[in-house]
């Protein structure tokens, strides 16, 4: 199936769900002020994958992403490592609650998928 549909409303803040895109795993998270707060106080310059939070962002209550470890694919575990994100048991990457790799031998940062907002209370993986 090339898209998926998810409807936001089952999402309460500070939750993540899973969802199957193309075989892989998609991360969505319904983020809380704190996190997005957290996400944009870090200083983008010590970054291995520099990237701001509005660069990975359509909405800043929304994060969605691609749960392959860019490492060498394993899938993060959510809530979990020392930067308040995803930690990917594998080999030891720790993400933020930006998705952005912050320690481990992960290279990049979570992927983000190509996604869009409905009018309707959904939105749309592909
Ligand atoms: Fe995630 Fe190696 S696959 S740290």
């Amino acid at each position: 199936m090339a898209k998926v549909e998810v409807d936001l409303a089952s999402i309460p803040e500070g939750k993540n769900v899973i969802i199957k895109w193309r075989g892989k795993p998609v991360f969505i998270r319904h983020r809380t002020a704190a996190e997005i707060e957290e996400a944009n106080k870090v200083n983008v310059q010590s970054l291995r994958d520099p990237q701001t939070d509005d660069e990975r962002v359509k909405e800043p209550e929304w994060l969605v992403m691609l749960g392959v470890c860019t490492h060498l694919g394993c899938v993060p575990i959510g809530e979990a490592g020392d930067y308040g994100g995803w930690f990917c048991p594998c080999h030891g990457s720790h993400y933020d609650i930006s998705g952005r790799i912050r320690k481990g031998p992960a290279p990049l940062n979570l992927e983000i998928p190509e996604y869009s907002f409905g009018d309707d209370g959904k939105m749309v993986i592909g």
